[in-house]
């Protein structure tokens, strides 16, 4: 298959006020770009060459040593940029519905008490990283985080929500007030893409 930079479903200045044009603009074609001509740097002409990415991170250990780093962060970042466009809609916001919620309810007590635990764990991340709502190695509804472009492939989790968290993903509009960005966020998220991941995932 062929790495390509994805199309956004939306305009970079749809998600405004909750997430800024310019912001949108820079992430999308400057930070997730270089992950993707770096990934692309290397794995080429490697036995992952053409491989999906998902894939390769989900089988970290298949890696060759010597590009192991490099793929990892890139490929993460690739790759984790390329599901969280689809995170968002101007459409969004509000709750899940059918099974997700169910569940949600479930595991977590309340759609509330899962909003507690995701925003803890965006806050907490410290330095860079992603906050994760997905399903573990069981299967079971989990929430939780990474370290800069670490995805949660690679320990054989199955990512539904995802939240950037660094600091080129708000500083523009929000600097040190990573609270604020990540309570914008909940405004504009794409619960039908995550619920379809959720049925999808089962
Ligand atoms: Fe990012």
């Amino acid at each position: 298959m062929k790495y390509e930079l994805p199309t956004l479903d939306y305009e970079y200045n749809a998600l405004e006020p909750h997430i800024d044009e310019q912001t949108m603009k820079i992430h999308h074609q400057k930070h997730h770009n270089a992950y993707l001509e770096k990934f692309k740097a290397a794995v080429k002409g490697t036995v992952l060459d053409g491989k999906p990415v998902e894939e390769i991170l989900s089988n970290p250990d298949t890696i060759p040593a010597e590009i192991k780093t490099a793929v990892i962060n890139n490929g993460g970042g690739y790759a984790n940029h390329n599901m969280f466009w689809k995170m968002m809609s101007p459409d969004g916001g509000g709750e899940p519905s059918g099974k997700l919620a169910e569940e949600i309810k479930r595991v977590f007590g309340s759609f509330d008490a899962m909003k507690e635990l995701f925003n803890k764990a965006a806050v907490t991340r410290f330095g860079s990283g992603w906050a994760w709502l997905g399903l573990d190695e069981q299967g079971k509804l989990h929430v939780g985080s990474t370290a800069n472009q670490d995805s949660p492939l690679s320990k054989g989790h199955i990512p539904l929500l995802c939240l950037d968290v660094w600091e080129h993903s708000y500083y523009l509009k929000y600097q040190n007030k990573r609270p604020d960005y990540i309570e914008a966020f909940w405004n504009v998220v794409n619960w039908k893409e995550v619920e379809k991941r959720f049925e999808e995932a089962k």
